[in-house]
């Protein structure tokens, strides 16, 4: 039977991590898969992360199955991070997933059962694996204009515009802050603005939050998610600890449904564990336990939240770092739009052939849009980092 099988692309994201770990090259910079590394290059264990952990292994008991829709108190933890109190917890329901990607795939299974026929508008461009998760689950995606790749700005009135024609009842992925690829985010002006055609157009927004806490702050980066929620009927919210608690492995995420009642909402509950239940039968604990422990005590959370805001004020520095070296070795060339970006990606703006080489000839590796993750600029490998990209300009 398998021998009729083709061997599959490397994906365009988890491919250059291979690629990079083979290279021989001494000096090589990985600038791919968006993960946060410090000033050493590493992706450290939070320490907070470490204490709960130890806390968890002295006083867990039992590794009993808990439900399909996984630890409860992470939950609710969760859904209070992302919605505070912008609408009703009766109208609310949140299930923990396997990671940001999970949630994505659990959403779409369940959209695909209310409705055979959905139809998700994605930013153009979006995440690499948004289009073949949520494609691949059996929907079908339409771009809406989110980029200019020439000025390196939003194109904010083509978005409007082309969400003013969405038919009616449709999705919109919207992604709540750093927007990956670009790291340009709609202000809050803006994010009013869309929200409005949102509900004038009656349109069911579907929010991808996997980096709150990385461009301004935990409350200012769930903006459009309470805003929207604040003003819709029907609302999803894709979440990951992957990121602010750099959990990556763990495969810890969320997914939560703003619905109108509360006897919808039990629909979903029930739907929703019964379709779980033929998919993966129910999430691995561990992230879960350790984000929700460290959440519902008041020292662990203060503690968890110097060391997310350091990440992100690491990630502000190495744009200004790049964005510095560069207007030095490459003078001529407009960098500006690296330190308009947050969170952990922009684009470099250059050509996939200058990317090709950065690879070939210096060993830097990125995203073939020339997405880059800025936490793999360090204060050590800046030199040759903006000394390669100058010499491909
Ligand atoms: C990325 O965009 O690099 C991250 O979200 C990791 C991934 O799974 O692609």
């Amino acid at each position: 039977m398998f021998e009729s099988l083709q061997a599959s692309p490397a994906d365009a994201i988890l491919g250059l991590i291979t690629e990079h770990r083979d290279d021989p090259r001494a000096e090589k910079i990985d600038l791919g898969v968006g993960v946060f590394r410090n000033a050493d290059g590493e992706t450290p264990i939070l320490d907070v992360v470490k204490e709960a952990e130890q806390r968890l292994v002295d006083s867990q008991d039992s590794k009993a199955y808990i439900s399909t829709a996984g630890n409860a108190s992470f939950n609710a933890a969760i859904q209070s991070l992302a919605f505070a109190d912008s609408v009703p917890d009766d109208r609310l329901m949140t299930l923990q997933t396997p990671g940001g990607s999970g949630s994505l795939r659990v959403a779409a299974g369940l959209i695909l059962r209310a409705t055979e026929k959905a139809t998700i508008w994605v930013s153009e461009p979006t995440w690499n694996n948004h289009v073949p998760l949520l494609g691949g689950a059996g929907m079908t995606l339409k771009p809406y204009p989110y980029y200019d790749v020439v000025n390196h700005v939003i194109r904010f009135e083509a978005m409007l515009d082309s969400l003013h024609k969405v038919p009616k009842g449709d999705l919109v992925l919207f992604h709540a802050c750093c927007h990956n690829p670009s790291g340009l985010d709609p202000s809050e002006e803006q994010w009013c603005e869309i929200t409005d055609i949102v509900v004038e157009r009656e349109l069911v927004p579907f929010i991808d939050m996997a980096y709150q806490g990385f461009a301004v702050d935990l409350d200012t980066d769930a903006f459009a998610v309470r805003h929207m929620a604040s003003a819709v009927p029907e609302l999803i919210v894709s979440t990951s600890a992957s990121k602010n608690f750099g959990l990556y492995r763990e495969r810890t995420g969320a997914l939560s449904f703003l619905v109108t009642d509360m006897s919808s909402r039990d629909i979903l509950i029930s739907q929703a564990g019964s379709y779980v239940r033929t998919l993966y039968s129910m999430p691995p604990d561990h992230g879960a336990a350790v984000v929700s422990s460290i959440l519902l005590d008041a020292e662990l959370r203060a503690r968890w939240i110097v060391e997310l805001y350091a990440m992100r004020d690491r990630l502000r520095d190495m744009r200004s770092l790049l964005h510095d070296a560069l207007k030095l070795k490459a003078p001529g060339h407009d960098f500006s739009h690296l330190v308009r970006a947050t969170g952990m990606f922009c684009f470099l703006g250059i050509s996939k052939e200058q990317v090709e080489r950065l690879k070939k000839d210096f060993g830097v590796y990125m995203v073939d849009s020339s997405r880059i993750n800025v936490a793999g600029i360090t204060p050590g490998n800046i030199e040759y980092l903006a000394d390669s990209i100058a010499a491909v300009l």
